[in-house]
């Protein structure tokens, strides 16, 4: 590609005030500092992982975290119901001055005021159509439509449907409320099908997982290269014996491993021996034991390879989709003359 790359405008770079529609997802453990810093400077928006709000263990050191990108554009994001243990997290992050604050997994509305009056915006990531409903009465910006593709905790609901029912229900009720899709999207097809579905944008995990700047131990990244999308499993076994009190609603997508294995079908049984496991397992996410600990990723899994610079990963994710969307409806006259995709 030779000259300025393609820009995909949607209301939602007008809004942020980015170039491309892409979000890296703020992915607990994994999107520090560095990773934000890198993908803002790409010109697409990062989020960095508050995850639990420093109830869980063993996590980074935020406030580190956020030092390290707050000269660009940034956003940080909270798992809700561990927020509401923390609240006081809150207010520390938005003392950085983040664009905007990413909230998944609980009631929003709590946290809505304080996010508007520190001046960033709130966006809503759900799973459901009440979900939904909740982050419009949160007065969120936007609200990111989770598919259950994802890798991480998640619902139920796929992609390709919840997204376009996401976009029809917020017209019906908010419409200048911003929809994005998250859910399986790792390259320029994906990013490109989100939109033709009423996306304004995109969130993305697994595909900056596995870049360069992440947290991410090699060792998982290694693990990963050799799996494909039929290897991640949707459960709540794990969370039940580490014992970190998720709601049940929500599951967690990894890569099998020698726990999943050993739990299928066992999640009741899992349920009632509830943080039985916590010291093996935190043992094991320590000492890095790939057997026991999880390696967190989606089906996207399958269509991520190698460790790119995550500004690579936003070049080519615009390219593809550029070239994919550009005169597809003469290129669908003649079928035979798709773009053949350009990295994988
Ligand atoms: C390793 C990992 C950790 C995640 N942690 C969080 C988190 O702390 N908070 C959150 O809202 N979402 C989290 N997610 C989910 C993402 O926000 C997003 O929905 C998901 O990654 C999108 O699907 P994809 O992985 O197929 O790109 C995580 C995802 C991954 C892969």
């Amino acid at each position: 590609m030779t000259g300025d790359p393609p820009t995909l405008r949607t209301r939602f770079t007008e809004r942020f005030g980015v170039r491309h529609p892409i979000v890296c997802a703020p992915m607990a453990l994994v999107t520090g500092g560095r990773l934000a810093r890198a993908v803002s400077r790409a010109g697409a928006l990062g989020v960095i992982g508050g995850g639990y709000a420093g109830t869980l263990g063993g996590e980074p050191d935020l406030d580190a975290e956020l030092a390290l990108a707050r000269r660009d554009q940034f956003g940080v994001g909270f798992i809700t119901w561990a927020l509401a243990q923390a609240p006081e997290r809150l207010d520390a992050a938005l003392a950085f001055n983040p664009a905007c604050v990413f909230l998944s997994f609980g009631d929003p509305r709590p946290f809505a005021p304080a996010i508007r009056k520190a001046g960033a915006k709130l966006i809503c990531q759900v799973q459901s159509l009440r979900h939904i409903d909740e982050a419009i009465d949160a007065g969120a910006e936007a609200i990111v439509a989770q598919g259950t593709e994802a890798g991480g905790h998640g619902g139920d609901r796929s992609t390709l449907a919840f997204v376009p029912e996401a976009a029809d229900h917020i017209s019906r009720r908010s419409p200048d409320t911003l929809l994005l899709a998250a859910g399986g999207i790792a390259d320029g097809r994906g990013l490109a099908a989100a939109l033709m579905l009423g996306a304004d944008g995109v969130v993305v995990g697994t595909r900056f997982w596995a870049s360069a700047e992440a947290l991410t131990p090699e060792a998982a990244t290694d693990r990963a290269g050799q799996a494909t999308g039929d290897n991640t499993v949707r459960t709540t076994a794990i969370d039940a014996l580490r014992g970190t009190p998720w709601p049940a609603e929500f599951s967690f997508r990894v890569l099998e491993n020698d726990l999943t294995q050993a739990w299928a079908g066992r999640e009741a049984e899992a349920a009632t021996a509830f943080g039985s496991l916590k010291a093996v397992y935190d043992e094991a996410r320590a000492t890095g034991d790939l057997r026991t600990a999880a390696v967190v990723v989606g089906e996207a899994v399958g269509l991520v390879r190698g460790r790119p610079p995550a500004a690579a990963i936003v070049d080519s994710m615009i390219t593809e989709a550029w070239a994919r969307l550009s005169g597809a409806a003469a290129r669908l006259t003649r079928p035979g003359n798709w773009p053949a995709p350009l990295h994988h």
